[in-house]
């Protein structure tokens, strides 16, 4: 009896969906916050401030807990095109850039030497982009005004950083700019979404 190239397909279909959540598992929490995410913003005082500005470029974050993961509301600051802190992250991540674009230089390399860079990305509004490997580095840099993404952070790798900077010695946003950050996010996520994926 011959196989019938509808059956094929479909056996295709399903094995490529398996790998891809496999491999990539993050962007299928990104999108899951992104459907839970205008529920989530109408709780203002559930959302914690930092202005992370100890290098390039400077990023005004809103972030709270959510199922396990930490849910980031970034506002990120154009910088010189030698200044951003290229870097790895402690956990899996997924990004949703939402508005404006930034250049990100890609590199990959284990521990905190200097990595292997790998090249250069430009990013635009509407542009989804995961982190699954520890060893994997990057740095942003938005192009001509600020940009405004999602990040969702995973389970910490326990990995070693270059520079250990703890949040605690960072400063709070101003309740305005607190307000503006989640306003743009309300705003942003107050149409109906393509569906993803
Ligand atoms: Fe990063």
């Amino acid at each position: 009896m011959g196989v019938r190239s509808s059956d094929l397909h479909k056996f295709f279909k399903i094995a490529y969906h398996q790998i891809i959540m496999t491999i990539t598992p993050m962007m299928d929490v990104l999108l899951t916050v992104e459907k839970n995410l205008p529920r989530l913003l109408e709780d203002e005082a559930g959302w914690n401030t930092v202005d992370v500005n100890y290098h390039p470029p400077r990023v005004e974050r809103v972030w709270c807990y959510w199922e396990g993961h930490r849910i980031n509301l970034h506002r990120i600051h154009p910088c010189e095109r030698d200044e951003p802190y290229v870097h790895p992250h402690p956990w899996p991540s997924a990004m949703h850039v939402l508005s404006g674009s930034y250049e990100m230089i890609r590199g990959f390399g284990q521990g905190i030497e200097d990595p292997i860079i790998l090249g250069s990305t430009i990013l635009g509004a509407d542009s989804y982009y995961s982190m699954e490997h520890r060893d994997e580095w990057h740095s942003v840099r938005p192009l001509e005004k600020a940009a405004y993404s999602l990040m969702v952070n995973g389970t910490p790798w326990d990995r070693e950083m270059p520079i250990e900077q703890s949040a605690s010695d960072l400063s709070p946003l101003t309740p305005e700019q607190k307000r503006e950050i989640l306003q743009f996010f309300r705003e942003f996520y107050s149409g109906s979404r393509p569906p993803r994926l």
